[in-house]
């Protein structure tokens, strides 16, 4: 795992972008994409160089890490339709080549196996794209949530329903139930990028990191993956105790190895 510290959250959203544009500039690319505002510099920065220099992603397919249930596809809180606001619809994926999770599937069980498999029909995720809640979350994995966990559905804590109600007009319009990629799903992914900046996230990415890989902190899950870059800025760091060490040895980098 590599730990990133950048000064500010536009740090943050360049250097993701950068990964981003390696990695679809290879050719044919399977992203991750989070919701979430933690995402939203990284999605303007991709944004601003396809408009600047036509960074293409017309050989990109992308997978959303989650869904909320119970919300149709063209609900504007729907993930489908958050997407496409903050990014997919301002760049030049081709029709289709963006997929999501549908909240409405009167089957959950069908939805979720027929998703896993669709992200291995496309020969799996090449970046993923992450954010992480106060609770540790990753995707819409609540506390407790298997490392082995594959896409299902899930039932949101209290606390995320709250720091989600800001896209709704009240906390009970924020549904109790959601799709989500498992952690086991997540970690097939062949590299983690999880972006996280200001002081409300210092705790979480603290015990994510350095505190012990439990199912009480799901995005632990990270420690178990051979190839994570952790960008956070100097607020989301602040509760890391070895910041220092991290610093220095991003500092000393090769420039040669990238991330
Ligand atoms: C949401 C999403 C996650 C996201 C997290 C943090 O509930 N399901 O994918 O990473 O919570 O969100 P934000 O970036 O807005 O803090």
């Amino acid at each position: 795992m590599e730990i990133i510290i950048l000064a500010t959250p536009a740090d943050v959203a360049r250097t993701a972008a950068d990964v981003i544009e390696q990695q679809v500039r290879l050719g044919p690319s399977v992203l991750g994409l989070a919701t979430g505002s933690t995402p939203l510099g990284t999605y303007r920065e991709l944004i601003e160089r396809h408009r600047k220099y036509r960074l293409s992603f017309n050989q990109t397919q992308a997978f959303l890490l989650d869904e909320y249930v119970g919300l149709p596809t063209a609900h504007p809180q729907s993930y489908h339709s958050v997407i496409r606001a903050d990014f997919t619809g301002s760049v030049d994926f081709r029709p289709g080549s963006v997929h999501g999770l549908n909240g409405m599937a009167g089957d959950a069980e069908a939805e979720t196996a027929e998703y896993e498999g669709h992200i291995a029909a496309a020969g799996g995720i090449d970046v993923q794209l992450l954010g992480i809640g106060a609770d540790g979350h990753l995707g819409f994995n609540e506390p407790m949530s298997s490392m082995s966990s594959r896409t299902r559905i899930k039932t949101l804590t209290r606390q995320t329903r709250q720091d989600n109600a800001r896209f709704f007009t009240h906390v009970d319009d924020v549904p109790n139930h959601v799709l989500t990629q498992g952690l086991g799903t997540i970690r097939e992914a062949r590299h983690l990028l999880l972006l996280a900046t200001g002081r409300a996230k210092a705790e979480a990415v603290a015990a994510a990191v350095e505190g012990p890989v439990a199912a009480s902190c799901p995005a632990s899950a990270l420690q178990l993956h051979p190839h994570v870059s952790v960008l956070v800025d100097e607020a989301a760091a602040s509760q890391l105790a070895h910041r220092e060490y991290y610093s220095d040895t991003y500092g000393r980098k090769p420039a040669w190895q990238g991330l």
